[in-house]
């Protein structure tokens, strides 16, 4: 029988430079597009696809991600002695019952692969889920991502990596596989490279935040040393993975905004802000004004 995805593990431990000085004592994932920080749509997308347990893997100056899933007694308290029980509920229901937190610390920043290392006591030797907060992802028909790569997960049942074309020129920036037997939607990864130069990239297919993986990987990070920029990625070791297993790339239906840079995040607001039920149409006006007068 499949197993299904239970765990899925945020890496939140980075440094977040592109944001400073946001991000200086504030993790970027804290950042709101409209009313809501990015950890926790990513929360909910997680919660979505059936995920029970949110690992979140922290580092210094993350303390608002654990308050901010905690309960706020004072402020519970305060919004419902107010008769504020929009708000209240809003407070609230930020995590459903079933659902729990598991905080584990990177003590040091060494790299996306071994931020992932750091779940393994927790994960153990299930398949799960890994989730950048920083790419925000409205999935059509409101299907969330994740929900969409447990789907193929299922179906292929071996690792899923979410990819997405990426303007040639910016190949740098990203993790690239190189793909084959591609029906337009899920590939065969047949090799992996992180942040190639345009010239020596594989394809212009960037991997995007979002992973199902098996427990196979945890080895195989142990035994990855520090790759492109110092650091010990996870490419690297997902590129060892495809040694023993298929990994499946997947196109998801939907749009990534990229809130780990600035006009990435500006985007994201702008069109969340255009598409939230209470200040929809107001934003709108005041974009349809704003751009006549430009
Ligand atoms: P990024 O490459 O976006 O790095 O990490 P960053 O430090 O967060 O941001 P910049 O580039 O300095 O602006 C990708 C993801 O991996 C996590 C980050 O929190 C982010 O979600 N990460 C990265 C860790 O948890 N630990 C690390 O050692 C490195």
């Amino acid at each position: 029988m499949v197993k299904k995805i239970r765990k899925a593990v945020f890496p939140v431990a980075g440094m977040g430079t592109r944001f400073l000085p946001a991000t200086k004592a504030n993790p970027k994932e804290m950042l709101p597009v409209v009313d809501k920080p990015l950890i926790q749509y990513a929360a909910e997308e997680a919660e979505e696809a059936g995920v029970q347990s949110l690992v979140f893997i922290t580092g210094r100056n993350k303390r608002s991600i654990p308050d901010h899933f905690d309960k706020a007694y004072e402020l519970e308290s305060e919004l419902q002695e107010a008769g504020k029980t929009a708000l209240l509920q809003k407070v609230q229901n930020i995590l459903p019952p079933n659902v729990s937190c598991i905080y584990l610390r990177q003590a040091e920043a060494l790299g996306l692969g071994h931020a992932v290392l750091c779940a393994e006591p927790v994960v153990a030797d299930e398949p799960f889920a890994v989730i950048l907060a920083d790419d925000l992802i409205r999935g059509d028909g409101g299907i969330g991502a994740l929900t969409q790569m447990a789907e193929i997960y299922e179906r292929y049942q071996c690792s899923i990596i979410l990819v997405e074309e990426v303007p040639p020129q910016e190949t740098g920036k990203y993790g690239i596989v190189e793909i084959e037997d591609d029906d337009g939607q899920t590939a065969n990864v047949t090799s992996i490279v992180e942040k190639p130069k345009p010239e020596d990239a594989p394809s212009n297919l960037g991997v995007v935040g979002r992973y199902i993986l098996t427990p196979r990987i945890f080895d195989l990070i142990k035994e990855t040393g520090r790759g492109t920029g110092g650091e010990i990625q996870l490419t690297d070791a997902i590129a060892e993975l495809l040694k023993y297993e298929k990994v499946r790339a997947y196109r998801v239906k939907g749009k990534r905004y990229d809130c780990g840079n600035k006009l990435g995040y500006l985007e994201a607001t702008v069109e969340f802000g255009l598409a939230h039920q209470e200040l929809g149409e107001d934003f709108r006006g005041y974009l349809k004004r704003l751009s006549d007068s430009l």
